[in-house]
């Protein structure tokens, strides 16, 4: 189904990594990988860092994404750093990882506000959307995902969806190792892309990219990568290792519809 389209490969290095070791890993990571037409691979570091990498990456390797930013382009918000300021040095943005709607209280209108900050600036919002331990286990995950995907997505055309990513990742998987299995992604992946075909149509469904996240690993990676409804994989621990995450970027192109090995 959405083979033809290229696969995404995000790292999330969240509070991780200094300037320097920042500098090191892009340049390790850069030796390690071959430019692919195939995969877009994005770095994710600390707001701190990306402005020096902005400076060393080549954008035809590599794009980068914050981790998180505000959603007022300017003014008396202390602390906060703005769309509009990373404008140019970013080309993704993620929006509502569950760290940042459970640690720090981001609510669906925060998020919606984030997403059209995002794309009013020129930065593709990756939109993080995934249901607690507690709401799995109560039956409430495809409620859960319809919730934040309107919730998250309320201001946004047609138009501007083309620009949005979604990455589904189940808040009890995350950093947890317990992995989601290929099957119960794919559900989920499916049920997005229903609420997409619900909101937008059935050629957007088609088209938006869908991730997935939560304790991949190199031993995990292929088989996720496998799955007709996913586009790819956003990587919190195993993207912090340069030889592991580069591992798990030649697999995203070994099972893309070039062939092309290394
Ligand atoms: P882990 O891969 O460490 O579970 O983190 C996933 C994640 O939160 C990526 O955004």
């Amino acid at each position: 189904m959405t083979n033809d389209k290229k696969k995404i490969i995000i790292g999330n290095w969240k509070m991780n990594l200094n300037m320097q070791d920042a500098s090191l890993y892009l340049q390790r990571l850069s030796e390690l990988i071959k430019i692919r037409r195939d995969v877009e691979v994005i770095l994710a570091p600390t707001t701190l860092t990306l402005q020096s990498l902005s400076l060393q990456v080549n954008l035809r390797q590599f794009k980068l994404a914050s981790q998180n930013f505000y959603w007022r382009d300017h003014g008396s918000y202390t602390g906060e750093v703005s769309a509009t300021q990373l404008r140019g040095i970013v080309q993704y943005g993620l929006v509502g990882h569950s760290e940042r709607r459970h640690i720090f209280c981001e609510s669906d209108k925060d998020i919606c506000n984030k997403v059209a900050a995002a794309i009013r600036n020129h930065i593709r919002p990756v939109l993080c959307i995934g249901e607690t331990a507690w709401e799995r286990s109560n039956g409430e995950t495809y409620d859960i995902l319809q919730d934040q995907l309107i919730g998250g997505l309320a201001n946004i055309t047609s138009d501007e969806l083309s620009q949005v990513v979604i990455a589904y990742e189940p808040v009890w998987a995350v950093g947890t190792g317990q992995n989601a299995l290929p099957t119960y992604v794919s559900a989920a992946a499916k049920a997005i892309r229903g609420q997409i075909e619900h909101l937008y149509g059935s050629a957007a469904a088609k088209s938006i990219q869908v991730l997935y996240g939560g304790s991949v690993t190199i031993d995990s990676a292929a088989d996720y990568l496998s799955l007709p409804e996913l586009d790819g994989l956003l990587i919190g621990g195993a993207s912090l290792n340069a030889h592991s995450f580069s591992e798990i970027i030649k697999k995203a192109h070994k099972g893309s519809s070039t062939g092309e090995k290394d």
